[in-house]
């Protein structure tokens, strides 16, 4: 079977999944589909402060029940977006690249020297739903707007969501990852333009990454209401851009 239509993702030796390797020093990191395994390492990160003080939505206290239903969500988009892709090889492998409306790889594994993996995060790309905007008819116009538009379509606006093991944090690890799944998957295969995040104000860490990748700042939106799932009451949050070179 041609894999012409992968490219430039890999095929896992020992599983089949798609996956990426992140550049040196990060080697030892792929990207892969998520795993229904993963679910007790998710719960046990997400129930630890250093990730749940800055994530708005993940519920809280955070069970096995909610790590099986997330997964079980995520893995249907990354499952269908393998089945286009499989779909685009079988009936026409050569052909140019076809668009996809979804990354197929998205949870970050640490590849151990005995040959295991160890989840050790998340990456979401999805397309903006304007959280700061209070005023919810504005909300639903935007993001009726954003949803309705064709796949690959440069004006759709995306928004990206990630978490890192608390054990690896502050190692570049996940400004490689972002980087690399925008440069080899979502701005060759999704056609995506435009991104827009939000960080809370406070998360200095989260707002360096994308600055990092080349973001810029747009504003701060104040958010005096805003209280988390785990109870912490934020205060805003910064909203920055990526847009590419046209
Ligand atoms: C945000 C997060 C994904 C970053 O991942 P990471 O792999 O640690 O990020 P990197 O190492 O690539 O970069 C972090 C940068 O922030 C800086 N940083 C982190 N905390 C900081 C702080 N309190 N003050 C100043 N700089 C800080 C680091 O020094 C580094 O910048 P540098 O390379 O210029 O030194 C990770 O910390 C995390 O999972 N946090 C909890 C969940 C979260 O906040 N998700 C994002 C929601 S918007």
């Amino acid at each position: 079977m041609s894999t012409t239509q992968f490219d430039p993702l890999q095929i896992h030796p020992k599983t089949g999944e798609l996956f990426l390797r992140l550049p040196s020093p990060h080697d030892n990191i792929i990207i892969t589909p998520p795993r229904m395994s993963d679910a007790p390492t998710i719960v046990s990160y997400m129930n630890d402060p250093a990730l749940y003080y800055w994530l708005e939505g993940p519920p809280f206290p955070y069970l096995p029940q909610h790590a099986e239903e997330w997964l079980t969500k995520i893995k249907t988009d990354t499952d269908a977006a393998r089945e286009r892709l499989d779909r685009a090889n079988e009936e026409h492998g050569d052909a140019p690249p076809v668009v996809v409306p979804c990354w197929p790889i998205r949870s970050l594994r640490e590849v151990r020297e005995d040959g295991s993996e160890l989840f050790i995060g998340d990456i979401t790309l999805v397309r903006e739903r304007w959280p700061d905007l209070e005023d919810k008819e504005a909300k639903a116009t935007l993001e009726r707007a954003n949803a309705a538009k064709e796949d690959g379509d440069p004006s759709i606006v995306w928004c990206i969501g990630d978490y890192l093991a608390p054990s690896h944090h502050g190692k570049g690890i996940m400004t490689a990852a972002i980087r690399t799944l925008l440069d080899k998957w979502a701005i060759p295969r999704m056609g995506v333009r435009q991104i827009r995040v939000e960080t809370f104000t406070d998360n200095i860490g989260s707002r360096r990454v994308f600055e990092k990748l080349g973001f810029v700042f747009e504003k701060t939106v104040p958010l005096e209401r805003r209280v988390l799932n785990s109870g912490r009451r934020i205060e805003g949050m910064d909203i920055l851009w990526w847009k590419a070179d046209s």
